[in-house]
Order: C-alpha cells, then sequence, then structure tokens
C-alpha cells in the first residue's frame, strides 16, 4: 500500500507461524537500510506500506503495519477511520495496550480479537469493516493461516494483480504491473481474500461480490502516474477525492465541527480581534478566498499578507492577532520566516498544511492538514483546492466557537460544501472542450483574466498557472480595476478569461456581465466561466464552461479546474516539462 505516503515505511512477512516485521520513518530508504542490517526471513507472504501521516506523526512506533491479537495479526491501512476514538477507547478497556496513536492499530486490535473469538481472516475482516466508520484500505496476514491475505476498501483504492503462482494487492498497479498487467478493481465495501491459486470477492456481509477485471495497458513509468501524461493532470483529476478526503472527519453527527488538531482553546479564539493570512503563490490566492469567507461568516477582521512582504512591513500584531499561514510543502522558506516573526510579537499560529510533519506545521501552535496526498507537479492544483477547502472549514469553525453563525447555518455551508466533490467532479467530465482552446489559443502573447469578489483570486490563480507552466505572460485582475487602466491592454483577440459569480447576488453578477461586454467592444476573445444556463452572459462569450450551481462563496473550487486544465493542456501543446517547469521548485526553501 502506497498511494499517499513517503513519510514511513514498514513491512511484515510470515514464516512458521510468526510474523516477523521491521519499519521505520523516513524514506523509504530507511527501511532498506534496516533490511539490510537486519534482514527478513524468506517468505512467500507479506505485506508492506509506505505512509502519509494522519493520526499520530511520521516515527517508527506509527509506521505500518501495526499488529494485533498479540501479534497474531499484521494490518496496514491507508486512509483515516473516524471513529477510532471510540474504538480505541472500547478495546482500552478490554485491556488493549496501544503503542501507537494511529487510527489503524485499533483496526489491528479489533482483527485480532475476532480471530481470537474464532472467525477466520476473511470472515474476521468483514466483521471489522461493519464496525469501522470512515475511509479505509486494510490488508492483513494471520500468523496462524500462512499464504493467505486479506484486504478490504471502503472510499479509498484496491486492486488486485492475478498473477502466475503468485497474486498481489495493491493501492494502485503500479506496484505490481512489473509482475503481472491482469488486474481487478475492488468496488466499493469489498473484501479480497487471497491465496496463491485462488482470488475471492465478497461483500461486508459475506455475499460473493461482482468484480472488474482489467488489462492494464501503460509501461511502468507511465503507471506512476497512473496512465496520466502528467502528475499535474492527473492531480487536477485527483481533486474530488483530495477535497473530500480534507473534509473527512471533521463535522459530527450532532452537527458540530470538530479540527481535532486545532490545538488552541475556544477561549483563546474568541478572544482574537483579527486575522492575518500568510502564505505565498497559490497559497496566498486561497488566502485571498478565505478573506471573504472568514470576514463574511466571523465578522472579524482579516487581512492577507504575501509571506516575503510580512516581516519586513513592521506588522501591526500582538498576542489577540491570529496568524494562519497556509503552505502546501509546509517547508516555504518566505512562510516560515513570516511565522517566527508573528509568535515573536506574540501571534498565535495556525498552519493550514499538506505535509505532516513538515518544518512550518512544527513551528505553528495548531495545524490543520489538508488531504490532498503528495502533490508532485510544481504548479499546485489539489494543493490550492484543499487550501481554499480547509480555510472554509476554519472559517466556519471559527464562527461556531464565536457564535457569529446559527447552528443551522453552519449545516447549510456544511452540506454544501460536503457536495463539492462531486460537483467538481461534474466539471471535469466537461472538460473536453478545453484542448480545442488551448489549441485556439496556443500562439498568443499575453491572456488576461478578470474576476470579483472570490473570482478575482480565482483570475489570479487562472494567471499563475499559465505563466508557471506555459511560459505564457498573463495577468489576473479585479474586474471593477480593470478601467482604471488595465483596459489599455484589450486590443484585437486578446483572450479575457472572465469568471462570472453565480447568479442571485445580482449587483455582483451583473457588473461582471458589464466587464465582459466592456472588453469584448474593444475585441477581447472572451472566455466566460459562469453558471450553467446563466441567460446573460452567453451573448458575450466567445467560448462559455458552464459551471454547476453552487453559492457564491464556494464557487473557486469549482472556476479554478478549467483554469487549471486550460495551463495545463497550453503547456502540453509547446512540448513544456508540466511537471517540472523552468526555474521553479516545488518547495522554495531559500527566502
Ligand atoms: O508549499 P507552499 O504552498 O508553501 O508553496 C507556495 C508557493 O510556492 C506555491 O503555491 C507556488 O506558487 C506554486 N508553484 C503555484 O502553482
Amino acid at each position: 500500500m502506497e498511494y499517499r505516503g513517503y513519510d514511513s515505511a514498514g513491512i511484515a512477512v510470515l514464516d512458521q507461524g510468526t510474523i516477523h516485521w521491521r519499519k521505520k520513518a523516513g524514506k523509504i530508504t530507511n527501511l532498506d537500510a534496516e533490511l539490510a542490517a537486519r534482514p527478513l526471513p524468506v517468505s512467500g507472504t507479506g505485506i508492506g506500506h509506505s505512509r502519509w501521516a494522519t493520526h499520530g506523526g511520521p516515527t517508527d512506533q506509527n509506521a505500518h503495519p501495526h499488529l494485533g491479537g498479540a501479534g497474531r495479526v499484521a494490518l496496514v491501512h491507508n486512509g483515516i477511520i473516524e471513529n477510532f476514538a471510540a474504538l480505541r477507547a472500547e478495546l482500552g478497556a478490554q485491556g488493549v495496550v496501544f503503542t501507537s496513536e494511529t487510527d489503524t492499530e485499533a483496526a489491528a486490535a479489533l482483527l485480532g480479537r475476532e480471530l481470537e473469538q474464532g472467525a477466520d481472516l476473511a470472515e474476521g475482516m468483514r466483521r471489522v469493516c461493519r464496525r469501522l466508520e470512515g475511509a479505509f484500505t486494510l490488508v492483513a496476514v494471520d500468523a496462524a493461516d500462512p499464504g493467505r491475505v486479506v484486504a478490504a476498501r471502503r472510499n479509498s483504492p484496491l486492486m488486485v494483480g492475478v498473477g502466475e503462482g503468485e497474486n498481489f494487492v495493491a493501492s494502485d498497479v503500479s506496484a505490481f504491473i512489473e509482475f503481472t498487467r491482469h488486474a481487478i478493481e475492488l468496488g466499493q465495501d469489498q473484501v479480497v481474500d487471497v491465496h496463491v491459486d485462488s482470488i475471492v470477492v465478497t461483500d461486508f456481509e459475506g455475499r460473493p461480490a461482482p468484480t472488474k477485471p482489467f488489462e492494464v495497458t501503460w509501461d511502468l513509468s507511465a503507471a506512476e502516474k497512473a496512465g496520466y501524461d502528467w502528475f499535474m493532470r492527473k492531480e487536477i483529476f485527483e481533486q474530488p477525492q483530495a477535497v473530500a478526503d480534507t473534509l473527512l472527519g471533521r463535522y459530527t453527527a450532532e452537527g458540530a465541527l470538530q479540527l481535532d488538531e486545532l490545538h488552541i482553546g475556544e477561549d483563546e479564539l474568541r478572544r482574537i480581534d483579527k486575522i492575518i493570512i500568510v502564505a505565498c503563490g497559490s497559497a496566498y490566492y486561497a488566502g485571498l478566498v478565505a478573506k471573504y469567507a472568514i470576514e463574511h461568516w466571523t465578522r472579524v477582521a482579516c487581512e492577507v499578507e504575501i509571506a516575503s512582504e510580512f516581516r519586513y512591513r513592521d506588522p501591526i500584531i500582538d498576542g489577540s492577532t491570529l496568524v494562519v499561514t497556509i503552505s502546501q510543502s509546509g517547508e516555504t522558506a518566505d512562510t516560515l520566516m513570516a511565522i517566527r516573526h508573528a509568535r515573536e510579537q506574540g501571534a498565535k499560529v495556525i498552519a493550514i498544511c499538506n505535509t505532516n510533519g513538515a518544518t512550518i506545521p512544527r513551528e505553528s501552535d495548531a495545524v490543520l492538514y489538508t488531504h490532498a496526498g503528495p502533490e508532485i507537479g510544481v504548479a499546485s492544483t489539489k494543493g490550492f483546492l484543499t487550501q481554499v477547502a480547509a480555510c472554509y472549514l476554519l472559517g466556519l469553525y471559527l464562527a461556531q466557537v464565536r457564535g457569529t453563525m446559527y447552528d443551522d447555518e453552519i449545516a447549510a455551508v456544511m452540506d454544501e460544501l460536503a457536495a463539492t466533490p462531486a460537483l467538481i467532479q461534474q466539471v471535469l467530465d466537461s472538460l473536453e472542450p478545453i484542448r480545442e482552446l488551448a489549441i485556439r489559443l496556443v500562439n498568443k502573447d499575453s491572456v488576461l483574466f478578470l474576476g470579483r469578489h472570490v473570482g478575482y483570486p480565482v483570475a489570479l490563480e487562472g494567471a499563475l498557472k499559465l505563466k508557471e507552466i506555459a511560459y505564457l505572460h498573463a495577468e489576473g485582475f479585479p474586474a471593477g480595476e480593470l478601467k482604471h487602466g488595465p483596459i489599455a491592454l484589450v486590443d484585437d483577440g486578446v483572450p479575457v478569461f472572465v469568471v462570472v459569480p453565480p447568479q442571485g447576488r445580482d449587483q455582483l453578477h451583473d457588473k461582471v456581465v458589464s466587464n465582459i461586454q466592456e472588453v469584448r467592444a474593444r475585441g477581447a476573445f472572451t472566455v466566460v466561466v459562469a453558471e450553467e444556463g446563466d441567460p446573460e452572459v452567453a451573448a458575450y462569450a466567445d467560448v462559455l464552461f458552464g459551471l454547476p450551481k453552487v453559492s457564491t462563496l464556494l464557487q473557486p473550487l469549482l472556476a479554478a479546474v478549467p483554469l487549471q486544465m486550460f495551463a495545463c493542456e497550453v503547456a502540453t501543446l509547446k512540448g513544456y516539462d508540466v511537471d517540472q517547469p523552468r526555474n521553479l521548485a516545488k518547495s522554495v526553501t531559500v527566502e
């Protein structure tokens, strides 16, 4: 099981009725070194995992596999078990002693208990799955049942590789494509029981389940990108899952937002009189989106600052300032320096970060992790969208704590947020015409992006994507600012992308429609991103992209997607390395 992780790794094998295991924090080379120093017995049955920490830091102890049933079972897990705290309490009361901080160990202990009570590995796994809430892929072995591996999935991927004299289960075909191209994709809520010569798939109740066999047609290097030409394109398509994972487990059945990782007391959050968001690049644009939402929901003044400018302007900060920092990598030097300065001045710092255990969350008072999984393409895509989603969660949480929104108002936004992954998927499914548009515009010298309100940061983000991977001059403007200067750039055929707010806030919407007319009257080629069926815009759009209906504040989660894909297509047509554009690095660790 690999898929998302690279912060620790482990392996367990069966030999003569005993489970032997090794696990190590850090890159997989650390595990290699450990195995070279302390080799495992040769075995025909084993499981392995590389981790991307969610519950508990990236330490040797928290690395998988985890053991259950007094060492009888070993289990690895991808995903998040939402009800793990209740399960750990229940098992703890029965005398189970946990050795890690993970949610996974609760599943391992539950499985061990089922086997002790007489279930075999497959039935034990089904019983465990019936008790788990959240997202999980589990893979387990039983010391008393060699030659067998049982795996299960819910909301997290699982593939079976059908070999000759050998079979595999994995989070992705890339793990076994070296050995077989015959694969089976497991469906939702299914358990697979694998022996060397048989593969049996059931649902969680033990009923035979339909399977989806397929042939893998990619070569090994392409499989690492799951068949996509670029990591960026893959990451664009991962956005529905990434946003869903970021929202997962943050809202209780009783209707309260719970941000467990946020170790700043509620009283302290009530005392705050100003919020300053500091970040760089796309993360800064996510912060600009957040400002609109946070101020609207909490009525606390919120400033957004480019991190590299922050400490040089002697910002006004004290103990009642909350600094929110946003960083995908958690290692951006400008951002790190900004939060150090903020803490020296007495502010509390909350980090929104995608990388568990990175320096920025370590040096912050609290952290809210986005669960986007590793982002490899230098151009941030799922990183940006999950940062926006996490900012919404933080804004709503502050509103809950400070009592600036009623519970039913928070619930309404949370319901809408929960629906966005499916809407992002709808946008992704409708992107085919973007390639045509890219072919049409690939030779242009300059592209302008306009937006108002939260559409303005989306315009900035669309322009940044085009600059960084397609090396094409692009600028984003607040649509209303156009007439104060930038409209002089508009000439015959200049492409102008316009992000139109959803219908409903008529003043805002109508103003942007007027701005489209203004640039069109001066010869612009207009590409309009607007709500599907918006009757006001079609007449002024040379090309129109429809977005599903969503409220104004949440629209960035949808509107950014066609702009990301446009940049990816233009860069591809130009023959550039989309994932590693010139002069850039994924994490910028110098000021
Ligand atoms: O890792 P961070 O989120 O701190 O990175 C911040 C920026 O360097 C980053 O967003 C950069 O602008 C991206 N390449 C944009 O696509």
